[in-house]
C-alpha cells in the first residue's frame, strides 16, 4: 500500500479493515437557489434554499426517464470530468443580533492527502467496501430530513457536525467522521473556528427502484460511519458505493460575540427553518456519471481526486470546475446580509 492510501485510511481511523482506496474530490457551487428537482420537482420557489453542485444540466425538474445529465450537461463543477451527478444540501446562516442573516462562507477541505480546492460547494467521497454495484442511470436518493426538529431521530454515526478549533485543516483532527465528540447540533462557541458537516448516505439498495416516494425507502443503511457500509439486509441486498458529503463552514468570520443574537440560542442555523438546527441537515443525490465510469472507478481502486486511466476518469483543474456555474432559476438575493432566510412565497429582501 502506498503512502496516499495509508493517509486515506488514517483519515478513516478506527477501521479494522485498512484495505480500500476511495474517491475523494471537491465540487464547487453551481448555484445557490430555491429549487429541488428531487423532493419538489417543478416547484419555483422550493420551500428552502439549497447549494447545488455538479453537472450544469441541473434543472427545476429532472425526470429520470428523460433527463440524462451526462448527455445534457456541458460542464461539471466537480473535479472529475466524467461526473455530471448533482449533489445538494441546505446552506448555513448566521443570525446577527440585529435580526439580519447572512450565509456562512464555505471553504475547501484539507488534510494530509492535499487540500481540496473549491469555490463554495462541498467535497464528495465514494467509499467502496468489497465489490460494489454503482448506481444506475436515473438513480436518486435523500439522506436526512429537512423537516426534522428532533435530534434524537438523527443517527449521529451518519449525519453529524464537528467543531474545528483551528482554521488550519492541513491535519485531520479527531477520529473518523461522526465519531467521538461529533454532534447532531451545529457546534458553536469561541473555540469553533470552522464547522465540518458530514452526511453519509445508505449503502444498500433494493436492486429494483431508482427512487421511492420518500426518496429513502429504496435504500437502507447497513450500519453507521464512513467504513463503506456493512452487510446488506435481505430487503436491500445490493451493496452500493458509500457516498459521503463533507462541508466546511468557515464560522471564524462570526467570532465576535457582540454580533450574536440575545436569545442565547445557537447563532448558526440551516436554511430550512429557524427552529430546525443540526437535526434538519440533509443531502440530496442524483446520480449522473457518464456511462459506466463510476463502476470502473470502484472496480479499479481509483483513489482520491487523481486521474485514473484504468477507469477512464480524468481530474480537472480547479479553475475549470470552478468556472462551471448556472444562473439562478429562482432568482432572489442570497449573498450579503438579508432581512430573513429565503423561504415561503416571497423572495428575500436585502437588509
Ligand atoms: C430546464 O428545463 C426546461 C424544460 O425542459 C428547459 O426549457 C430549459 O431550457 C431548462 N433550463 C436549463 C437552464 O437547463
Ligand atoms: C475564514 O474566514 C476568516 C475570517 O473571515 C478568513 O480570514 C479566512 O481566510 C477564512 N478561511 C478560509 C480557509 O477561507
Ligand atoms: C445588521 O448588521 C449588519 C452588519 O453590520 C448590517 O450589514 C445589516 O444591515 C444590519 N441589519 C439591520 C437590520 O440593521
Amino acid at each position: 500500500m502506498h503512502i496516499l492510501s495509508l493517509a486515506a485510511v488514517a483519515a478513516l481511523a478506527h477501521h479494522a479493515a485498512a484495505q480500500f482506496n476511495m474517491l475523494r474530490f471537491a465540487c464547487s457551487q453551481l448555484v445557490v437557489e430555491r429549487t429541488d428537482p428531487l423532493v419538489n420537482p417543478g416547484m419555483l420557489y422550493s420551500p428552502h434554499l439549497h447549494q447545488i453542485v455538479g453537472g450544469n444540466s441541473f434543472n427545476v425538474s429532472m425526470p429520470p426517464e428523460t433527463h440524462d445529465q451526462a448527455a445534457l450537461s456541458t460542464c461539471t463543477s466537480c473535479s472529475f470530468a466524467e461526473d455530471f451527478s448533482n449533489y445538494w444540501t441546505a446552506v448555513m446562516f448566521f443570525r446577527h443580533r440585529n435580526g439580519s442573516v447572512i450565509r456562512v462562507p464555505q471553504v475547501g477541505n484539507g488534510g494530509p492527502q492535499g487540500q481540496l480546492i473549491n469555490k463554495g460547494g462541498l467535497d464528495v467521497y465514494y467509499i467502496p467496501s468489497g465489490k460494489v454495484t454503482a448506481f444506475k442511470k436515473g438513480f436518486r436518493m435523500l439522506a436526512g430530513s429537512a423537516t426534522n426538529t428532533d435530534n434524537s431521530k438523527v443517527n449521529k454515526g451518519n449525519i453529524c457536525h464537528r467543531c474545528w478549533q483551528s482554521t488550519n485543516d492541513n491535519q485531520f483532527t479527531g477520529g473518523a467522521p461522526c465519531t467521538g465528540a461529533d454532534t447532531v447540533d451545529i457546534p458553536y462557541g469561541n473555540q469553533c473556528k470552522m464547522v465540518r458537516q458530514t452526511i453519509i448516505f445508505p449503502t444498500c439498495w433494493d436492486g429494483k427502484n431508482l427512487d421511492s416516494p420518500d426518496h429513502q425507502s429504496h435504500v437502507a443503511y447497513s450500519g453507521a460511519g464512513a467504513s463503506g457500509g456493512g452487510r446488506c439486509p435481505a430487503t436491500h441486498p445490493v451493496k452500493l458505493p458509500q457516498i459521503m458529503y463533507e462541508l466546511m463552514w468557515n464560522t471564524s468570520t462570526f467570532m465576535d460575540q457582540s454580533m450574536w443574537p440575545n436569545d442565547g440560542k445557537n447563532p448558526f442555523v440551516y436554511s430550512t427553518n429557524l427552529g430546525n438546527r443540526g437535526s434538519a441537515a440533509h443531502g440530496d443525490y442524483l446520480f449522473g456519471w457518464k456511462d459506466d465510469t463510476l463502476q470502473k472507478a470502484m472496480d479499479n481502486n481509483c483513489n482520491l481526486d487523481r486521474d485514473c486511466p484504468r477507469a477512464g476518469i480524468h481530474k480537472q483543474q480547479p479553475a475549470v470546475y470552478n468556472a462551471c456555474t448556472k444562473e439562478q432559476q429562482a432568482p432572489e438575493p442570497v449573498d450579503g446580509y438579508l432581512k430573513s432566510i429565503p423561504m415561503g412565497e416571497m423572495a428575500a429582501e436585502r437588509a
